[in-house]
């Protein structure tokens, strides 16, 4: 048997042991050496037609929440030899596909793209692709360690909003230099807040709508809210599509939002995934472990069971407690003014008056995406007695470059608390005033970005 430069006798020893209880046959493949000869031959070509399935999921275990454990806990020494060994390969071969250069890579090839066929944020595939690239990291750290029970950590940002300690360090493979926030920093609470997202009844609104080449694509308000704003406060790689992949902290935050989908569907009344076969149906592709593209369907993603892992508890908070709400200064850019020739006063009277179920959303229609990161807070102002309502964050990561499929083409949602808007918008013109958030690092932008306009509509 040629020996694997990154495994260790050991492991090679844990390898044969776990095949033999068919864990997966990828190990066995690993032990024999296989994915370092077919790196170094280069990849081979792509054959949509031809992917192999996704490969047997080995082991299994708990996620466990990153703030529970500390730099001696299991799960996290794993993940750090892991990704000090995945570093490791890359320098040797920058196209191993057990590296971590690669792993980054596949995440700026589908999020930092304008190609529309290869975009996965901005609507109804970026739960499920993201899930995916999680379960393809967790799967590759098994077989490299040879621990079948590892499971990433999630970093569940409503119980502690503090960036977890054990991601700092020099010579800390999970440090991240270029992160503008600092050891021991917390997010600020409103940018954490559920709410909005977990009482979205529907999957367009929740996870993002069914996307149509040419069409207008309508991100999810979890995608929108805690999602973007977690990225573009932590500032650095994490603060753009482009380098997210390369800060080890992107698995514990999208760990988050991954279980954020079980959460919202286990609240029920209703809620659940999509049917589409469309969306069942679409495949996703990967590089297994063993080097192989793997085609993973929507519709094999839905059960985390069956990947491998189960979430430590379903339980979250509320971040937008009184005190948090922030408070209007006067300052700011006014985004647009509500038409409301175009507004549903009957229907949003309903909400507010208790008498319909359902939500309110503000939206930004048809936004360019921009180049820079993009954060504000938006407050509804009434222009006759200049109370200011606050109503969220608006928050966009940067693409590289405009110029082709998403241009003017996305869309996003902010749920609007129904309590005193009909009377607000009786009461005459309303003005959306968004106000940049100083973020460390940053200048953010005052402009808003263009876009085409900004509507009210009700979710049933
Ligand atoms: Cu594809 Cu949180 O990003």
């Amino acid at each position: 048997m040629t020996s694997h430069p990154f495994m260790s006798r050991r492991s090679l020893i844990a390898a044969g042991a776990i095949g033999a209880i068919g864990l997966g046959s990828g190990l066995a493949a690993l032990a024999q050496g296989q994915p370092a000869a077919k790196a170094a031959r280069g990849l081979p070509p792509i054959d949509p037609g031809r992917l192999a399935p996704m490969s047997e999921i080995v082991g299994f275990g708990g996620r466990k929440e990153a703030n529970s454990l500390t730099a001696d806990s299991d799960d996290v020494r794993m993940y750090r030899e892991a990704v000090g060994w995945m570093k490791a390969r890359s320098e040797a071969n920058p196209l191993d596909p057990m590296g971590w250069a690669q792993h980054w890579a596949h995440h700026s090839m589908f999020c930092a793209t304008n190609t529309f066929g290869y975009q996965v944020h901005y609507g109804w595939f970026f739960l499920p692709w993201h899930r995916a690239y999680l379960v393809n990291l967790e799967q590759k750290i098994r077989r490299l360690l040879n621990e079948p029970a590892f499971a990433l950590p999630y970093w569940d940002w409503t119980r502690n909003p503090r960036l977890p300690d054990w991601l700092w360090g020099a010579d800390n493979p999970l440090w991240d230099t270029t992160r503008a926030q600092e050891q021991g920093d917390m997010v600020p609470a409103d940018f954490l807040e559920l709410g909005p997202a977990l009482r979205a009844l529907t999957f367009d609104h929740f996870g993002g709508r069914k996307r149509v080449p040419g069409e207008n694509q309508v991100e999810g308000t979890l995608e929108q809210g805690a999602h973007n704003n977690v990225h573009n406060w932590t500032g650095g790689e994490m603060a753009s599509f482009d380098g997210a992949g390369n800060d080890p902290l992107f698995q514990c935050h999208h760990g988050n939002i991954d279980r954020v989908w079980e959460i919202w569907l286990a609240q029920g009344e209703g809620r659940a995934n999509p049917a589409d076969p469309d969306w069942l149906d679409h495949r996703f592709w990967f590089f297994g472990p063993g080097g192989d593209r793997e085609a993973v369907r929507v519709g094999d993603l839905l059960d985390t069971r069956s990947l491998g892992y189960a979430f430590a508890d379903l339980e979250w908070r509320s971040t937008l407690t009184s005190k948090a709400i922030p408070t209007f200064d006067g300052k700011g850019t006014t985004f647009g003014t509500i038409d409301l020739g175009k507004t549903d006063l009957a229907r949003i009277r309903d909400l507010t008056e208790g008498r319909a179920r359902g939500r309110v959303s503000l939206n930004y229609e048809r936004m360019s995406l921009p180049i820079q990161p993009f954060q504000h807070r938006l407050f509804l102002i009434d222009d006759a007695s200049g109370a200011a309502t606050y109503v969220g964050t608006f928050t966009i990561l940067p693409i590289p470059d405009l110029r082709s499929g998403l241009e003017r083409s996305v869309t996003t949602q902010v749920e609007v608390p129904p309590a005193g808007l009909a009377a607000l918008l009786e009461a005459g013109r309303v003005r959306v005033v968004g106000v940049p958030v100083p973020l460390k690092g940053r200048k953010i932008p005052e402009q808003p970005v263009p876009f085409a306009g900004v509507s009210l509509t009700v979710e049933a």
